[in-house]
């Protein structure tokens, strides 16, 4: 009894991330950033990680007088292997954040962690509405997908779209998107004809466009996780279902700046609503567009990228508020409240929640210059999530 009371302190206090006492030793300041960078999920990884080290060439590598110093770990997107890092990284290499979540399960895994070692977890993908209700340790710089959905679920039945069927992955983000989109849609006096769920892994998108192709609604609107959305638009081609006058919609991951380019012509005036296009007019962005190409072969920023630089933005900030000393509840204190314009425009971290208020976009894919983008023709500002009122 004696010896595992000894053990579970001893854990205890391994879990208590180091923060101010490493300050007063001059250690450097460590983020963990766990990221998919191999499986299904690579993308989202491949972006972020790229995103996280411009800002660091862009805003340097010291903050405060603290040098910060980047630990990038591959959980292939397994929530099993997210839990383990995070783990192994605040019990032996003591950060003092952690950050990435490539997806929900992630996110979800690692939250009990970072409450148990009051670690702030900087969620830059991740984006089930709930997640910040996970641990008070939370912050998100990504968006939910109840705030992208809305904005296309009033969109649709004022352009001549009065049938659904919705098509999701059949996971957190998916069921989220499928609920505010269809409860929204027919407030708004449109009818859904049927809910599809595909599964995350390995999905076979041909049995349920078949089913969609059958029932001829109006739109089909799809949610897939980042890096799916290729094959979702290759399908949908190929079964004939825009020229049979079924228009896709959907949130803006479909879409995905990272494939968009590569998706060819049935992806032309695709409309979707989502809180960031590579394409957004601002000069912010344009500037950001054009360093991350410059830093990455001409590989285009998508939403994540977009996420991982503006969590990299708001732990900086918030380390420069506790003057580089760090420590787990005055990091997350800093990062509450943050007002900044990013890339993707004007946002909050609000600091009730601790997850993003935002502008939506709805956003048609064009062709310019022998390129397709996703160009946006309305916004609607200040968007919280809507999955918060419940
Ligand atoms: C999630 C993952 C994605 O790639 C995405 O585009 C949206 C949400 C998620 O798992 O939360």
């Amino acid at each position: 009894m004696k010896k595992r009371t000894l053990i579970q302190a001893a854990a205890c206090t391994a879990l208590l991330s180091a923060g101010p006492l490493a300050w007063a030793q001059g250690a450097p300041f460590k983020i963990g950033l766990i990221l998919p960078m191999t499986g299904q999920q690579a993308t989202t990884g491949r972006q972020i990680e790229a995103a996280a080290r411009l800002w660091v060439a862009q805003n340097g590598d010291t903050v405060a007088g603290r040098k910060v110093e980047l630990i990038v770990k591959d959980d292939t997107s397994l929530p099993d292997q997210t839990r383990r890092l995070a783990q192994e990284l605040v019990v032996n290499e003591k950060v003092d954040v952690l950050a990435g979540m490539g997806i929900t399960p992630s996110a979800m895994a690692v939250a009990p962690i970072a409450t148990q070692s009051k670690t702030p977890l900087v969620v830059m993908a991740a984006a089930t509405s709930s997640i910040t209700e996970a641990s008070p340790f939370i912050v998100r710089t990504s968006f939910t997908l109840p705030q992208a959905s809305v904005g296309m679920a009033d969109w649709a039945p004022k352009n001549g779209i009065k049938t659904v069927v919705t098509l999701v992955s059949d996971y957190g983000p998916g069921i989220d998107a499928e609920k505010y989109f269809t409860d929204r849609f027919v407030f708004n006096g449109g009818k859904v004809a049927d809910k599809l769920r595909v599964p995350l892994r390995n999905p076979d998108f041909a049995p349920f466009l078949q089913k969609v192709r059958d029932l001829k609604p109006d739109a089909l609107f799809v949610f897939v996780p980042s890096g799916a959305g290729a094959a979702v638009m290759k399908q949908f081609g190929e079964r004939g279902m825009d020229k049979a006058g079924i228009k896709l919609i959907g949130t803006g991951d479909v879409t995905d700046d990272d494939q968009l380019n590569d998706m060819g012509d049935v992806a032309l005036n695709v409309v979707t609503s989502h809180h960031y296009s590579a394409a957004h007019p601002s000069p912010a962005n344009k500037k950001f567009v054009e360093a991350f190409q410059k830093a990455n072969k001409n590989l285009r920023p998508n939403f994540m990228a977009v996420g991982g630089y503006d969590g990299m933005r708001v732990i900086y900030e918030a380390l420069k508020k506790t003057g580089g000393k760090g420590g787990g509840q005055a990091l997350v204190d800093g990062m509450k409240g943050q007002i900044f314009e990013s890339p993707r425009g004007p946002v909050f971290i609000d600091a009730q929640t601790r997850d993003v208020v935002q502008t939506i976009y709805l956003r048609k894919v064009e062709k310019k210059d022998g390129q397709l983008w996703n160009v946006e023709f309305d916004a609607i500002k200040d968007v919280k999530d809507p999955g918060k009122a419940r």
